[in-house]
């Protein structure tokens, strides 16, 4: 018998990350940066993106099902690369999966609170997690212990843009800048990143910040903390993969189109992977 053989085969399965469309790619890169030996599935949900404006319920159902769907590949850890789909639906899924390693993310109120030099600091998410009691009562937390004020910008529309690949057009550079401003012009010095499609417009919140007349600003996003929490949970378990010399494969799955998921990973990381349309049963 080979070493290899003896190996329990879950060490060698694939870490699941999914998010409501491509956010979770920002959380995927320092996954991928951090942890290059482990095989990758992504799942996106996009042909029901955006979260951010949906009820409790269809985020839950609709994290459930993506959720049964990298079980059903035989993932071995889950992340849930949306801040939205976390708020609504983290609890369940580890209820519904007791031995799986479950990794989610929030919105880095805790760094941001270390961060302040105004004391007060803006966090950019969608209404959905906003209005969610997990939100409610992290910020209601955080903010006693730490004596700042923090002010919830609710962000409609700026994940659809990044859906869209429109990352940098004249109505995404509109709404950055109307969702900024009025935190600038409150005191904020920090921006929190609390919907993991905005990390990939940081550039453009960074210069509508300064334009709205910020001088000193740090801009809080949480994927490298994602990543380590990942992979502490992984060496707890015992199943970090080991190095090879072959790198390890990453898969990409959508509801939506698998032909824009595959440009989308190409433009936003470089990354040439296999994207597959994920064929659901109608409900
Ligand atoms: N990427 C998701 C998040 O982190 C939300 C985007 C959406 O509205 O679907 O909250």
């Amino acid at each position: 018998m080979t070493i290899a053989s003896q190996m329990p085969t879950a060490v060698h399965a694939p870490v699941g990350i999914f998010d409501s469309g491509l956010g979770g790619l920002s959380v995927l890169r320092h996954v991928r940066r951090l942890l290059p030996h482990e095989a990758l599935v992504y799942a996106a949900d996009s042909a029901f993106a955006p979260y951010g404006g949906k009820d409790e319920a269809a985020v839950l159902a609709r994290t459930v099902a993506m959720a049964d769907f990298l079980v059903a590949q035989g993932v071995k850890a889950l992340v849930i690369a949306c801040n939205t789909a976390t708020a609504g639906a983290i609890v369940e899924i580890r209820r519904r999966y007791p031995a799986l390693p479950v990794v989610g993310v929030e919105p880095g109120l805790k760094p941001a609170a270390l961060h302040t030099r105004s004391g007060t600091v803006g966090v950019l998410a969608t209404e959905r997690t906003l209005a969610s009691r997990r939100f409610i009562a992290l910020e209601a937390q955080i903010a006693e212990a730490s004596a700042v004020r923090f002010i919830g910008q609710p962000c409609p529309g700026l994940a659809d843009q990044v859906e869209k690949g429109e990352l940098r057009s004249p109505a995404t550079m509109a709404l950055v800048s109307r969702f900024v401003e009025p935190l600038i012009a409150a005191g904020a010095d920090t921006l929190v990143l609390g919907c993991t499609h905005y990390p990939f417009l940081s550039a453009q919140i960074e210069s509508a910040a300064r334009q709205a007349g910020a001088a000193s600003l740090a801009i809080i996003d949480t994927g490298d903390a994602v990543a380590r929490q990942l992979a502490r949970l992984l060496a707890d378990h015992g199943l970090l993969r080991p190095p090879s010399a072959t790198p390890a494969a990453i898969a990409a799955w959508t509801t939506g189109s698998a032909s824009s998921l595959g440009t989308a990973m190409r433009k936003l990381l470089h990354l040439t992977a296999p994207a597959k349309r994920i064929a659901e049963r109608p409900d």
